[in-house]
């Protein structure tokens, strides 16, 4: 092996190490991350070790017995507006593409007179309680798979709790609040 090829291979191994340090550099830059010297959400009396501390800290929000505290039927009205495509709330009055809701509140699922209801709703049973409305008006195709009221459902919890609100003021019978 002469000397000019000895050369090339101390080269090598050279630029080698050199764009391992570029690489090994340019990464820490990129991903450092600090270490935290305490938790960012302490929870009393709780490990804060695990992470069952960050599933705490997602599902604490108003609860609905709060939420219906602060309800509002008035702004309720404004956002059944949006139903009303759908279906009618005043007593006595027809089915449209959705079932009367006049009364809803405390009512058998599933059971305004004269509807052709899903088979999904015929099988969902029970009655309407603030907890299952609030449930379905979130989400009424993940609530009641298969069931077919063609709304994507109210994000908003604050609009659910007025909403339930208003349609529990539209009714002979109004149930208690949560
Ligand atoms: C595009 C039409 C449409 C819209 C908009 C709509 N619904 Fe419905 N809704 C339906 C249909 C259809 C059903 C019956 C579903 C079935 O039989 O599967 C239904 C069922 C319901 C029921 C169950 C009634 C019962 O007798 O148990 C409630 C409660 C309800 N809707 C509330 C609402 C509210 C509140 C809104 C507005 C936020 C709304 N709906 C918007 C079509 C609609």
């Amino acid at each position: 092996m002469d000397s000019f090829e000895l050369n090339k291979i101390s080269a090598a191994v050279i630029i080698g190490i050199l764009l391992y340090l570029a690489v090994d550099m340019a990464a820490e830059s990129i991903y450092h991350v600090e270490e935290l010297e305490k938790s960012a959400y302490v929870v009393e009396g709780l490990d804060t070790d695990t992470a069952e501390v960050v599933e705490v800290v997602v599902v604490e929000g108003p609860s609905l017995s709060e939420l219906m505290a602060t309800a509002s039927a008035d702004r309720g009205a404004r956002v059944f507006r949006r139903c009303q495509a759908c279906h009618n709330d005043a007593s006595g009055a027809p089915n449209k593409v959705g079932p009367n809701l006049w009364g809803i509140m405390g009512h058998d699922r599933g059971a305004a007179e004269g509807f052709g209801y899903s088979a999904a709703f015929q099988g969902a049973g029970g009655t309407w309680s603030f907890e299952n409305m609030d449930e379905y008006l979130a989400s009424p195709a993940k609530a009641i798979p298969g069931n077919k009221m063609s709304f994507a459902g109210l994000r908003k919890e604050g609009e659910r709790a007025d909403i339930m609100a208003y349609m529990n003021s539209m009714s002979d019978a109004p149930i208690s609040l949560p």
